[in-house]
């Protein structure tokens, strides 16, 4: 029998909502989460984190930053580091998202940096990597999950301060997602690989999520797959009741 992991769902914010609505949002998160089967995260927009860790109070509901600076400090106009959002009651933080490669020409190894800076910084890192619309066309999706897993993750990833999400980009925000059959098949090469890279012991442990479109309706036949240790929601985490419905769709997790 293999390691049982806890899955992990986490919420990415983006650059969406507001002060009153991040606070409520979180608010109403807290609310739930107590008894759910799986880990929750919350990453809002750096500005709301205090606000945001105020409303989650005690609720045992991790925080997460969506970016961070490879760098500890310095002259960086703009950046957060790790420390800082560590500073804020973060345990977490994005790195790699594919809106961060796209948006601000973040390669593998600024990411790699990035998760570095997060280890540094006591953080757990989530790495996301994923193939686009055209590289899935031209049937190089696992190739290029292979080469950016290679490129994205430090000598300092263990599972204990690493998490990977698998987010193919044409999936994100659009409402399309890869088959159960095509997201269990990458999640398993995936394990193989990182178990290659950083040990056996890694690859049974680290909690490797699934991201892109996840709504409470495709949930339950995406956790249900046997690499897949949770989600990473983007859209559906902007409404308490659907990203909580998606946490608490990965209950028969407990027994894997
Ligand atoms: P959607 O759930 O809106 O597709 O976004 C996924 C995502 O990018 C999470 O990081």
């Amino acid at each position: 029998m293999g390691t049982i992991r806890r899955p992990l769902v986490a919420g990415n914010w983006k650059m969406n909502g507001g002060l009153e609505g991040a606070a409520a949002l979180a608010r109403d998160i807290a609310a739930g989460s107590s008894d759910l089967p799986c880990d929750l995260l919350v990453c809002p927009p750096a500005v709301y984190l205090n606000v945001v860790a105020g409303a989650l109070a005690d609720a045992g509901v991790a925080l997460g930053g969506q970016d961070c600076h490879g760098d500890e400090g310095g002259a960086h106009t703009g950046d957060i580091s790790a420390g800082m959002l560590a500073d804020c009651g973060c345990g977490f933080v994005i790195v790699g998202h594919s809106e961060r490669r796209a948006d601000h020409g973040e390669d593998d190894a600024k990411v790699r940096l990035k998760a570095t800076a997060a280890h540094r910084a006591g953080l757990t890192a989530l790495i996301c990597v994923g193939e686009t619309g055209a590289e899935r066309d031209a049937g190089r999706a696992q190739e290029v999950v292979a080469s950016q897993l290679g490129g994205s993750l430090p000598d300092t990833t263990g599972s204990a301060n690493t998490v990977i999400a698998y987010e193919p980009v044409w999936a994100i925000g659009t409402g399309r997602t890869p088959t159960p059959q095509e997201v269990q098949a990458i999640h398993h090469r995936m394990r193989a690989l990182v178990s290659q890279s950083h040990g056996a012991a890694f690859g049974d442990q680290v909690r490797l999520l699934y991201g892109g479109s996840v709504n409470p309706g495709n949930a339950t036949a995406l956790m249900a797959l046997a690499d897949v240790d949770g989600a990473l929601v983007g859209g559906a985490s902007l409404k308490a009741s659907d990203f909580l419905a998606i946490a608490n769709n990965t209950g028969h997790f407990k027994n894997k």
